[in-house]
């Protein structure tokens, strides 16, 4: 079974050999990137950002979610409450990723799923969620969540094109 849940101190060896999987790779979503030392400190900085406390400039309050199955993470996401200007070019309101070793059995396309229903928890009726065009993986798992196509276009950051998909909360695959 695959339970989304907010991050909590019990997970720490889960959440080490995660990132330790992950080696050098590039971290899907940017909450994978915060340094710690201290794992009680991580999980605070975490859910403080979902309060809104202690939010760097320019950002929004964003909900963590760990993807849960036999006591180890296997995927994270995290939910942005707001869209801002440069959100809607790169970044959008959901980012995710997958342990590697849980990938290619179904586990983004449920990660997303449940993301989408805590979106509508938020009282979201449409998600904007972006992915670069050459990442097939994450295109699939959006259109199979009810994505539908917005906007393809390019930004200095990338090489490539970027996909804009925008999923209405109300047609959430089941
Ligand atoms: C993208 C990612 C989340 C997919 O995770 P996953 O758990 O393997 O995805 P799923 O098992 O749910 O499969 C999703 C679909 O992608 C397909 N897929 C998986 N890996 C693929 C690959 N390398 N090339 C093409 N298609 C692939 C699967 O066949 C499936 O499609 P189907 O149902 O039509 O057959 C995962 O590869 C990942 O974490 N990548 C790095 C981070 C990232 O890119 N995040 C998305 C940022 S927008």
């Amino acid at each position: 079974m695959l339970s989304l849940i907010t991050p909590t101190v019990e997970y720490e060896d889960s959440y080490q050999s995660y990132l330790d999987e992950l080696g050098s790779a590039e971290r899907y979503p940017f909450t994978l990137d915060f340094e710690f030392n201290d794992f009680a400190t991580l999980v605070a900085r975490l859910n403080n950002l979902s309060l809104g406390i202690d939010l760097p400039d320019g950002s929004v309050p964003s909900t963590t979610f760990w993807l849960v199955e036999d006591s180890e993470i296997v995927g994270v996401s995290n939910l942005r409450h707001r869209m801002t200007e440069r959100l809607r070019l790169l970044g959008g309101h959901i980012g995710f990723g997958v342990r590697p070793s849980a990938q290619g059995r179904g586990v983004a396309k449920e990660l997303l799923k449940q993301t989408l229903t805590q979106a509508g928890h938020l009282g979201m009726s449409e998600v904007l969620v972006i992915c670069l065009e050459e990442n097939i993986a994450s295109s699939r798992v959006i259109e199979a969540n009810g994505g539908r196509l917005e906007s393809e276009y390019s930004v200095p950051e990338y090489d490539g094109l970027l996909r804009r998909y925008a999923i209405p909360i109300d047609k959430v695959a089941t």
